[in-house]
């Protein structure tokens, strides 16, 4: 054998490791064919499962599906996006809060091809991403595999509220650094705590970022990342923010990503958008522009038929109350989980980050792998992430729910 170790190129520093998530959910489902499925909790799982535990799906968007002829399964959709999807996707976002200005959508692959785009077309190479110390895992992946970096403010201040000080002074810090800064805020239902900025608090960040854009030499991209937006309650309360969006200065863009993966319960169908918002013409114009491009350089065209079903349900009334009804029971079914697991946690006095609603309850722990270590041994099995335990209610039934907040306290490392 001769001594060539890595044929990889100096850029890749990627580790082989295998998703943890996936390896535990593996672990559970040997523990659930050795012990029965009613002793293993499986709190990995980032979709919805129905008390069976099975993956619970809207029957009607995916009958709705099912329908639609073979040639929407089978071509091409335009780079951008078909022109019914890009506006449904506009319109699944705002609702009836739609911002002022101009408003420029391109299709991605779930909300993650969004978070690609931006950060590749919105911060220079070697630039720090800012986001909170409490998120979603593949922000660095994302970050890292496009020549950035991640950087992080404390979400949560001592009374638990979102840590506005610490969020102005990272912001100044970069700047003070970078000539362009792009910021991942992921509200409501937040992946893994499920805190959702008030719209006090939203306030409070534009009026902040809009301050930090005075300095015409810096350019300033906030991603709002609102995958699971569906599963936070109404409307009029979910998306009332987004009217902040309106009158930003021209060097400080909004940009949400869009998803069907949880809204729609089709994970797999990879169908989101990147949807902006300027008070300038064109540097929306622009957006959409760059982002067909990169496009075109990476994944070339979506899911047509994903982009079908959005607009089919967007442009029927009854269709979208129907799909709105079914969605309203899953998301009623999560809420009943996370008040069994908190109603608990309070009383055995484990500590918990400050949920609101959505897929995750987090515990905040000096040792998660260590812990989750020991939780296993009770067979409940969740998520060790940097500053805690990611507990996935969506995955669990509620007649498991009962009792698991005190066997985890029982187990911790604090
Ligand atoms: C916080 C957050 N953002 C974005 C996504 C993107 O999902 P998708 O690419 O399937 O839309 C996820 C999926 O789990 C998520 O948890």
């Amino acid at each position: 054998m001769d001594s060539i170790v890595s044929m990889v190129a100096r850029h890749v520093n990627t580790v082989r490791a295998e998703d943890k998530i996936f390896a535990l959910n593996r672990e559970a489902g040997s523990a659930a064919l050795q012990l029965g499925k009613e002793k293993v909790v499986n709190a990995t799982v980032g979709s919805i499962l129905d008390e069976d535990e099975k993956l619970a799906v809207l029957p009607t968007v995916l009958r709705t599906l099912r329908n639609f002829p073979d040639s929407e399964f089978a071509a091409y959709a335009p780079i951008s996006g078909t022109t019914d999807y890009l506006e449904s996707a506009i319109q699944a976002t705002f609702k009836e809060y739609r911002p002022e200005g101009y408003i420029k959508a391109v299709a991605t692959p779930g909300g993650t091809g969004a978070l690609r785009h931006t950060i590749w077309n919105y911060s220079d190479i070697g630039d720090a991403i800012l986001t909170s110390d409490w998120f979603w895992g593949p922000y660095k992946t994302l970050a890292e595999e496009n020549l950035r970096k991640i950087n992080f403010f404390s979400l949560f201040d001592n009374e638990k509220k979102f840590n506005l000080n610490s969020f102005e002074m990272k912001v100044s810090e970069l700047l003070d650094r970078q000539g362009s800064l792009v910021v991942l805020l992921n509200s409501p239902a937040q992946n893994p705590t499920g805190y959702a900025l008030s719209d006090d608090e939203w306030e409070q960040v534009i009026l902040f970022l809009k301050r930090a854009a005075a300095d015409k030499s810096k350019r300033i991209t906030l991603l709002c990342d609102i995958a699971y937006i569906d599963y936070a309650g109404k409307t009029s309360d979910t998306r009332k923010f987004m009217k902040l969006f309106s009158g930003m200065p021209s060097n400080l863009i909004i940009i949400v990503a869009f998803s069907i993966s949880k809204s729609l319960t089709m994970y797999g169908l990879r169908t989101g958008a990147a949807i902006c918002v300027s008070s300038n013409k064109a540097i929306a114009q622009e957006f959409s522009d760059v982002l067909e491009a990169s496009n075109r350089g990476t994944w070339s065209n979506g899911t047509r038929c994903g982009m079908k079903l959005l607009s089919e349900v967007m442009n029927d009334k009854e269709l979208l109350s129907k799909v709105d009804e079914e969605r309203e029971e899953l998301r009623q079914l999560l809420e009943k989980r996370a008040e069994t697991f908190l109603e608990e946690a309070k009383s055995v006095k484990l500590d918990t980050c400050p949920y609101k609603s959505g897929f995750f309850i987090t515990i905040p722990v000096i040792q998660p792998e260590e812990s989750c270590e020991l939780m296993k041994k009770d067979n409940i099995f969740a998520v060790p992430i940097s500053k805690g335990i990611r507990f996935a209610i969506c995955s669990v039934p509620l007649n498991k729910m009962k009792g698991i907040a005190g066997r985890i306290k029982k187990v911790l490392i604090y």
